[in-house]
């Protein structure tokens, strides 16, 4: 695991939006993992920002995303397509085509998820793999388990998760109870993964995931065995790893 300390959210995006430059850069046929959330915001404006500059295309690259809500229609605004269009599609020169989020409507869920995993066997696998976390250690939708999940699959929400996105809705009630994820075999099987992390909220999972040991009660703690593994993350989300690890921040 590499960590990379950053001052704020703005150094962070900025740090980070340079590893997906530089892949695209060097193969621009990459596929891409991406993720919603409101950390990954600053990074997809960099990007946005260097598409139009003429310093990176996306021409020939693809996409798929890490998760999205089950049972919302893409055309609803809090639908996880429409954020990944309102936040980065629309604004760079990547073909729409080439660009792949679960569908959310699947009268199958299941024959959507295993379709969902050949497109990225297909495709040859994800080259770089963007993450955030959540408050739970979540990545993608990949709640606090008994069992690392193979496959992407449907998964229920948990009470923390729904509560913390409850503000893209009106109220709770309206947060989706599932949703369609890749599984954590996926995942970890990107050839790169960058995760971007900011705020004192996310001190303490931060400290769980890479400073304590390896469990799927915290998902994203399977990240310290990945072989190219890159945390980029602000002071705040760092403040409790900074001050009470003994492995890899001091
Ligand atoms: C959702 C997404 C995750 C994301 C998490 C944290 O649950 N499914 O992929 O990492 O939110 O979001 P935020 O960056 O807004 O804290």
């Amino acid at each position: 695991m590499k960590l990379i300390a950053a001052k704020d959210y703005d150094e962070m995006s900025l740090i980070a939006a340079r590893f997906f430059a530089a892949q695209v850069l060097l193969k621009p046929t990459s596929l891409f993992g991406f993720a919603t959330g409101s950390t990954p915001i600053g990074l997809y404006k960099e990007l946005i920002r260097k598409n139009a500059d003429g310093k990176i295309t996306f021409k020939y690259a693809h996409t798929v995303n890490l998760d999205e809500y089950y049972g919302m229609s893409r055309d609803k605004k809090q639908s996880y397509y429409s954020f990944m269009h309102e936040n980065l599609f629309d604004h760079i020169d990547i073909n729409p085509e080439n660009t792949r989020l679960p569908d959310g409507m699947a009268e199958d869920p299941d024959a959507e998820c295993a379709a969902y995993d050949k497109h990225i066997a297909d495709l040859g696998g994800v080259d770089m793999q963007l993450l955030g976390i959540g408050h739970d250690g979540h990545i993608g939708f990949n709640e606090p388990a008994d069992h690392f999940s193979t496959g992407t699959n449907c998964v229920t929400l948990t009470a923390m998760t729904i509560d913390a996105n409850k503000r893209f809705f009106n109220s709770a009630d309206e947060v989706p109870r599932k949703a369609l994820t890749m599984g954590m075999r996926e995942i970890m099987q990107a050839k790169k993964i960058i995760m971007v992390v900011s705020g004192k909220d996310k001190a303490q999972i931060l400290y769980d995931s890479f400073c304590g040991p390896v469990t799927p009660q915290v998902p994203a703690s399977i990240l310290q065995l990945h072989p190219d593994f890159t945390l980029v993350a602000d002071e705040d989300a760092l403040s409790v790893m900074k001050a009470h690890c003994c492995k890899c921040c001091k």
